[in-house]
């Protein structure tokens, strides 16, 4: 039996859709990536903004063909808009067998055998589940690649206005820390090399539970042999510690990256979000981390066009963002979410205004990036190789570039055959130094160093501590 899913949203949502898969597998679905050959249909759903729920129910629509070509194909939506419609989902698309939430993973199979034995349709959008019940599932090594997402938290407790997570993904809950660490021992085992800890707050992490805290959590993963490079998002500026900014430091396998999203720039549309801290306090924050950490790459989330968001509340975002001069951003503009209390907040700001803005806040931080990316020409990073990248018509003759990232998370591009000297050649997973020559608008291109060895696997630990002391130097 062939299973198809589609995610939509976050890497949250890449990670529960990896779970689902796996545990599938043990039902006798393959997963394929070819939606006609599927018997059963998933769609991994996102309802943290107007458009990503749009996007579900044309992808539905688009499915009414094949479910009357193919009565036995079962189709089912999971996930946060599964979490915020229910039923209502059933009478909107009558063909969907299965509505599972965000909180239902653990009982997937079972409502699956439901729908089997033509007992659908079913729907359970239950919030109480065995989070950390059931240990993780770890992929094949032929699968696993070299960089993974884990989840390590669930939920929020933060309730800005505008969001409607805490809503459909429920309270703040924690796994316990030693389901991650074996989890991640399984994925270094299984060849993956960076990690990617998830969570909405991570900052959070484990206070609720009495586990140990986050920073403690990263240093426990970081003695996790084999696994070489350590990423986490999202961290909430409020509740961003001074001990896990000392981290950054500490800890040679953690990424020189922080995502700390503001969302705004001004005071009052940061109050009137209820996100619990001033600009100046966020300032501050950047400040420390770059004293700890300098050169850290940092990026960011903003919102423009929140009710009430004047001129002037916008001028002070792009004021925010020329004084931080971020690595990069994502911004949207302000969407009504139903269940968030600032949907029923008056002074809405015009389609026009927000779409203004938008363009606005983009075309100054595609300057910032540039400028960001044209400060790492000359200096020497190290590359952890993910795969090989696509052959540039100007390159023709010069070999297949390879792709990987530094430790800032930006991208690199190379071609091993120019460089001068012997050495093995790269692969997935072996870390290259290379020295950046030029910066383009989201990418970076280098020359691995001259002579320069890439760096197997097996030597993977050694080759952290001097990127580190590089880092440092
Ligand atoms: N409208 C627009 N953007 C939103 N985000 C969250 N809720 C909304 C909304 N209602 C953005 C925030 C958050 C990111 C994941 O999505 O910037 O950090
Ligand atoms: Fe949403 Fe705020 Fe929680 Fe982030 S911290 S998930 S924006 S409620």
């Amino acid at each position: 039996m062939n299973l198809y899913i589609h995610t939509i949203g976050c890497q949250m949502n890449v990670y529960d859709s990896e779970q689902i898969a796996l545990r599938l597998q043990a039902m006798g679905y393959q997963q394929t990536d070819r939606q006609g050959n599927a018997d059963l249909i998933l769609l991994n759903t996102c309802a943290i903004r107007d458009k990503a729920e749009q996007k579900v129910f044309s992808y539905l629509g688009r499915l009414a063909e094949l479910k009357a070509q193919k009565p036995s194909l079962i189709i089912g939506v999971g996930g946060c808009v599964a979490q915020q419609e229910g039923r209502k989902i059933l009478s909107r698309v009558p063909f969907v067998d299965l509505v599972f939430g965000t909180r239902s993973l653990d009982r997937l199979p079972a409502l699956i055998h439901t729908v089997q034995a033509g007992k659908g349709p079913v729907v359970d959008v239950d919030m109480t589940d065995t989070l950390g019940g059931l240990a993780a599932a770890i992929p094949e090594s032929a699968q696993a690649g070299i960089c993974r997402f884990v989840t390590v938290m669930r939920g929020c407790d933060n309730y800005c206005n505008y969001c409607v997570v805490p809503y459909v993904r429920g309270a703040e809950t924690s796994r316990a820390p030693q389901t991650i660490i074996d989890e991640i021992q399984g994925l270094a085992n299984a060849g993956v090399r960076e990690v990617t800890l998830l969570g909405q707050n991570v900052n959070s992490y484990g206070k609720k539970e009495g586990f140990c805290d986050f920073a403690e959590l990263l240093e426990r993963v970081s003695h996790i042999d084999g696994i070489c490079r350590i990423r986490f998002t999202t961290s909430h500026p409020k509740d961003l510690s001074d001990r896990l900014i000392t981290t950054f430091a500490d800890l040679e396998k953690l990424c020189h990256h922080i995502h700390l999203p503001v969302q705004a720039g001004s005071d009052t549309v940061l109050r009137r979000m209820n996100r619990k801290y001033t600009r100046d306090a966020y300032l501050e924050r950047i400040r420390r981390i770059r004293a700890a950490c300098p050169g850290i790459a940092v990026t960011s989330d903003f919102i423009v066009g929140f009710p009430g968001e004047t001129d002037d509340d916008f001028q002070q975002t792009l004021d925010l963002i020329r004084t931080v001069g971020y690595d990069g951003l994502f911004a949207f503009k302000y969407s009504d979410r139903p269940l968030a209390p600032a949907a029923k907040f008056p002074e809405k700001v015009s389609e026009a205004v927000k779409k203004d803005r938008l363009g606005q806040l983009l075309a100054l931080q595609e300057k910032n990036t540039f400028r960001r990316n044209g400060d790492l020409v000359g200096t020497v990073q190290t590359v952890l190789v993910e795969r090989r990248g696509r052959r540039l018509p100007a390159l023709e003759g010069e070999g297949d570039p390879w792709t990987g990232r530094t430790s800032g998370n930006k991208v690199v591009n190379f071609i091993w055959d120019v460089r001068g000297g012997a050495g093995t050649e790269p692969a997935p997973g072996r870390l290259v130094d290379v020295t950046i020559q030029r910066a383009l608008a989201h990418s970076l291109w280098g020359m691995p160093v001259t002579g320069t060895e890439s760096t197997a696997p097996g030597e993977v630990d050694a080759a952290c501590g001097s990127f580190a002391q590089k880092m440092a130097g």
